[in-house]
């Protein structure tokens, strides 16, 4: 991909139409050919529309970052302070979500969203990032890996009538 602008934002209210579309756009794209509809249809509504996203946006402890690759919204990564029962020492932030539309994949964004969620967590304090992934998301276990994040557990995850093996992964900031 040819090599665009980016910027990355601290979002808003404004932004909570966006969140739930790249949101729910990218979950759709990435996970229905693992799921059934029903499943899918079910997950999208509990956790991308904008009154959720809305709700998160004024919870203290959640921040999000939108990018854009040439003035056009392309991605967001989710962060959580304080996650619970967790296998891991120190000051802990959750990477909750980090959705790029497919145009933006390989891009460079998730890169530079990922290092300014390591700048952002630093800043207010913490010193370790987690996340869970998909055991079977290949593309997002490279990326991980290659950011430098090591696994550290596995979870289970439930998605409608599925029952999902994650990666637990850390990294110390
Ligand atoms: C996960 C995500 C944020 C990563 O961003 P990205 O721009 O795709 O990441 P990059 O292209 O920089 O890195 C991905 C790496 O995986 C490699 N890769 C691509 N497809 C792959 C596959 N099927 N299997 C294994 N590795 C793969 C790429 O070559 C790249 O490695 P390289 O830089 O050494 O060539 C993005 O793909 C995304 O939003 N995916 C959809 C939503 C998602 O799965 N989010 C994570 C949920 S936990």
């Amino acid at each position: 991909m040819e090599r665009s602008e980016i910027n990355i934002y601290e979002c808003k209210w404004k932004h909570c139409a966006v969140l739930a579309e790249i949101g729910a756009t990218t979950f759709y794209d990435t996970f229905r050919p693992f799921n059934t509809e029903e499943d899918m249809q079910s997950y999208l509504k509990s956790n991308y529309t904008q009154e959720k996203i809305k709700s998160n946006l004024s919870t203290s402890g959640i921040h999000y970052l939108l990018g854009y690759l040439a003035n056009e919204d392309q991605g967001y990564v989710k962060l959580i302070e304080n996650p619970t029962g967790l296998n891991l020492e120190g000051k802990v932030m959750e990477l909750e979500k980090i959705y790029l539309r497919p145009s933006a994949q390989g891009s460079g964004l998730a890169k530079q969203l990922i290092e300014l969620a390591f700048k952002k967590s630093r800043n207010l304090g913490f010193d370790t990032l987690y996340l869970g992934v998909w055991q079977e998301n290949d593309r997002a276990l490279s990326f991980y890996k290659k950011m430098g994040f090591e696994i550290f557990d596995t979870r289970k995850f439930q998605l409608g009538s599925r029952l999902c093996e994650d990666y637990l992964l850390y990294i110390r900031l």
